[in-house]
């Protein structure tokens, strides 16, 4: 809701719990809901406005919750109605807000809905899903995300459903207004408990043909891609925002792989009454090769450039909105990824990310840990790994890719979901202080250096340093509204950009990589009054000069008048 013009989601910072690793209350390894409310004054400090909680619904966990067998119930391993009951309360009353992850794609095949769909093709339910009875043979290709095939084979219904997930989370068919109206009516029981909105699961995807035509491998080399935005898509969208979304105070962002900017305008123009924002991967897909997501390459400065001002430029044109990120529960950790996390620069390099990412037009998003500078995880065996897609991409590439065990160890080392979901590291006792007991997955080893009480101890650290920025896009209006401006383009080291609004601009400088570079200005950003509002070097020039001597991973920014 505005007021007085100004809209709270445009300037709110999102902080990300993954809740199965970000704290544990009662000693079963696995983080909860009572483990969170333990650490709200924690997340409050850092100065967000918004906490978004990764699934906490009832889930036999083959995916981490993304597998719901009642929507309306907690896991069990987090606890119960009462406790979300009052994890609420303690949000609001902390003045911040609480969204949730809606996964309403698939469910689980534990869902009540799925085990009346497979009892009989006539059952009620069946039509919530989709099919390919067996006489119409073999069904149309469909790769899975996590397995071999999207199809599997149900011998009680003699027919196969789709999944393009794993197997244990079968697709809902939206075409079935039924389906949608369930949806939706779950939707207004979380909205009337007081929730803030919702992130919405693989989005794009929920759309689908169900003739399940062959799909045309010249526009589509990458099959998956073909999954999104099937007919109607925007259609049960803007019908969700009119029967549900509109009626409340609420943000909702999107989560839209295989979307470019702007087919995202369609889901963001305020005027389409829509989402508020999406998810995007263009950034997430730069340092792939022909296998995909499983690499060994680097983020190439031009590029990652090229795509974020593509999207600066298309949400504010497109009267649509920005979140920024640069990982989450799906992704390496950033400071690994796009910066260094050795010991001499892991922090310095940290500090830098949330710079570049923070002074940028759109809603920044914090992952558990990030605020940290917490690194990917340091596993050397594959039982240490429990991601279904990291077990599974471990089989394809050793199986049929002809990968050697040893380099798909360290493609997984390096994108690894995992590598996110290793637990918070609070302080330097035994586990953590995630827990009393053995956690789920294995703690980072380094926990001892890299920790909360740390950080907190340190008036030099990551946290500060975000709790900084953060409180600067509070202070100052043109980190919200400012127009984005990519300055040397070319440039492979320096991240320069402006903001620029009616009489006041920021110059942004970041340098990515551990090397000290002269650079020099483009000639057309004068600014005679300035002044340093922020830098991850304590002897950074408090005034603006065009010639500037950049650190290692050196973040440099100025205010003008
Ligand atoms: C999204 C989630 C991911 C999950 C998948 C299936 O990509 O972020 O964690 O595995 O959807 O629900
Ligand atoms: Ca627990």
């Amino acid at each position: 809701m505005e007021q007085n013009n100004r809209i709270w989601w445009k300037e709110a910072v999102v902080y990300q719990i993954y809740p199965r690793s970000f704290k544990d209350s009662n000693g079963d390894g696995i983080g909860d809901l009572c483990g969170i409310i333990s650490c709200l004054d924690y997340i409050k400090s850092l100065g967000v406005d918004v906490i978004w909680l990764n699934p906490i619904y009832a889930s036999p966990n083959d995916d981490n919750g993304y597998d719901i067998s009642d929507y309306r119930a907690i896991m069990k391993e987090f606890g119960t109605m009462e406790d979300f009951d009052l994890l609420l309360r303690e949000v609001h009353a902390r003045n911040l807000k609480l969204i949730l992850d809606l996964v309403v794609n698939h469910t689980s095949d534990e869902h009540p809905w799925f085990q009346e769909a497979r009892k009989s093709r006539k059952n009620p339910y069946y039509t919530y899903y989709h099919w390919w009875p067996v006489e119409q043979e073999t069904p149309p290709l469909r790769p899975s995300y996590f397995e071999e095939s999207a199809w599997t084979y149900d011998l009680h219904t003699r027919a196969w459903y789709l999944h393009y997930f794993s197997r244990k989370q079968p697709d809902l068919n939206w075409e079935n207004r039924e389906v949608r109206e369930a949806v939706y009516d779950m939707m207004r029981f979380w909205f009337d408990k007081g929730i803030d909105g919702f992130r919405m699961d693989s989005i794009p995807l929920i759309a689908k043909d169900p003739a399940f035509p062959p799909i045309d491998r010249k526009k589509y080399p990458d099959l998956f891609s073909s999954y999104a935005h099937g007919p109607h898509l925007h259609e049960y969208l803007h019908e969700m925002n009119r029967e549900v979304l509109s009626k409340y105070d609420i943000m909702t962002v999107g989560e839209t792989p295989h979307t470019n900017a702007d087919e995202a305008a369609l889901y963001t123009d305020e005027s389409r009454k829509e989402l508020n924002m999406v998810f995007h991967f263009d950034h997430m897909h730069l340092d792939y090769d022909e296998n995909g997501k499983y690499a060994t390459n680097r983020v190439p400065l031009v590029a990652l450039k090229k795509v974020m001002t593509q999207w600066q430029d298309k949400m504010h044109e497109g009267n649509g909105w920005n979140s920024l990120y640069w990982c989450n529960h799906d992704q390496a950790r950033a400071v690994t990824r796009f910066g260094n996390d050795s010991e001499e620069y892991r922090e310095i390099s940290a500090k830098m990310l949330g710079t570049c990412l923070h002074m940028m037009q759109g809603t920044p998003y914090i992952y558990e840990g990030e605020e940290l500078g917490m690194t990917n995880a340091d596993f050397t065996k594959l039982e240490e790994y429990k991601d279904v897609e990291a077990l599974d991409i471990f089989k394809d590439f050793t199986e049929r890719k002809g990968f050697s065990k040893e380099d798909t160890l360290h493609l997984l080392h390096l994108k690894s979901r995992d590598n996110a979901r290793t637990p918070m590291q609070w302080d330097a006792s035994e586990n953590a202080g995630f827990s009393e007991a053995q956690p789920w997955i294995r703690v980072n080893a380094n926990y001892k250096k890299i920790n909360a009480e740390n950080a907190l101890a340190d008036s030099d650290s990551v946290f500060y340093y975000y709790q900084k920025l953060i409180a600067l896009r509070h202070e100052l209006p043109i980190i919200t509204d400012g127009v984005y401006e990519l300055l040397d383009a070319e440039n492979e080291k320096i991240y320069a950009y402006l903001r620029k609004g009616e009489k006041e601009s920021l110059i942004v400088l970041c340098n990515f990589t551990d090397e000290t570079v002269e650079y020099e200005v483009d000639e057309s950003v004068k600014a005679e009054r300035s002044k340093l509002v922020i830098s991850n070097y304590k002897d950074a020039p408090e005034k603006f000069a065009s010639k500037i001597t950049m650190k290692p991973y050196g973040a440099y920014v100025y205010y003008t008048k």
